[in-house]
């Protein structure tokens, strides 16, 4: 039986990252317990608040959040953290050498009808910057030195990476550990799925309008393979589909609000599964450039996103050439 804890020593991760990688789990544990509780530890519904990009938060959307913030906090190598439910980054401990960032629950739309959701989550070196300031936060998705997600669905399962391949652990409900089930995951570079939210068609831009188009047209079509469709609207449960079996997934940019470019977050979900697809063997793309390679400028700031299968995302990529 491997632990990330086995794992990640087996990798030469440092103690103080070990030690930071654990406390995320921890809280994620906390978390799927809650899940698994459902309606009976009384946190569904709709909180009161609505989160920094407006949009009404589910209870546990905030107890996750408070989790996460709480125990990272109380760990002494994490300098700070900054979440997509908090609007300025927290600065945690002054020697800290992390910094955490994270989307406590992803796909929370899912909570009430007990459909997967997740946990995802990046961390940076915090170079002994102030990690009360945006600006230490704002560091391509190359400097990442983890990247994963649990992932809450019939199994809990985490999946991460150190920048030494992609690795998966399934919670064992009776020991309460993480325990690796597949080592050294890989997408497979050719699919013939494809994950988009259709009802956003007409805001697309043209490249993504045309290859659209030329997948619903099948073996008939100038790509000459019938095509299937999956569509979670959970990132992390569609990303997951996709590190599992391979397909093209994307949230490209539409026109709905001209200031946001795409509904995805650069910080708290574009890099973290840019890495993992990257470590799997596959693409991930703004549609210009690799998504690891973008500098950002807010730490909310948002971006278009087309992961998955290397040969589909390059196909997908010269429709914008
Ligand atoms: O975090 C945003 C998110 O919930 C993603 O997890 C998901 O992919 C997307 O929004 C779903 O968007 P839509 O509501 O357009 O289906
Ligand atoms: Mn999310």
């Amino acid at each position: 039986m491997q632990t990330p804890k086995h794992i990640l020593a087996q990798n030469n991760v440092s103690p103080s990252l070990t030690s930071t990688i654990n406390t995320v789990l921890n809280a994620s544990k906390e978390i799927a317990l809650l899940l698994q509780k459902g309606a009976m530890s009384g946190v569904l519904g709709s909180a009161e608040q609505e989160n920094v990009q407006g949009e009404t938060q589910k209870k546990l959307d905030v107890i996750s959040n408070d989790l996460l913030k709480d125990m990272l906090s109380e760990c002494p190598h994490v300098a700070g953290i900054a979440s997509e439910e908090e609007d300025l980054p927290v600065p945690a401990n002054a020697d800290g050498e992390f910094l955490v960032i994270f989307d406590p629950l992803d796909g929370s739309s899912n909570i009430d009808i007990n459909v997967t959701v997740g946990t995802i989550f990046s961390i940076l070196p915090s170079n002994g910057n102030d990690a009360s300031q945006e600006a230490t936060y704002l560091q391509s998705g190359r400097n990442q030195v983890c990247a994963g997600y649990v992932l809450y669905g019939p199994s809990t399962l985490l999946v991460m990476t150190t920048g030494q391949g992609v690795d998966v652990f399934t919670l064992d409900p009776i020991s309460k550990e993480f325990v690796l089930t597949e080592a050294q995951s890989k997408i497979t570079p050719s699919t013939k799925e494809f994950a988009i939210n259709m009802s956003n068609q007409r805001f697309w831009a043209e490249p993504i309008q045309n290859y659209v188009a030329d997948m619903l047209q099948g073996e008939e079509g100038p790509l000459e393979k019938r095509y299937n469709m999956r569509w979670v609207a959970a990132m992390v449960a569609d990303v997951h589909r996709i590190i599992n079996r391979g397909g093209i997934f994307m949230y490209p940019w539409d026109k709905r609000e001209p200031n946001k470019p795409g509904k995805l977050r650069l910080m708290y979900e574009g890099n973290p599964m840019a890495m993992l697809v990257e470590q799997a063997g596959g693409i991930a793309s703004n549609s210009e450039m690799n998504i690891l390679d973008i500098q950002p400028e807010l730490i909310h700031q948002r971006v278009p996103v087309i992961l998955g299968s290397k040969h589909e995302v390059e196909v997908a990529l010269s429709y914008y050439n």
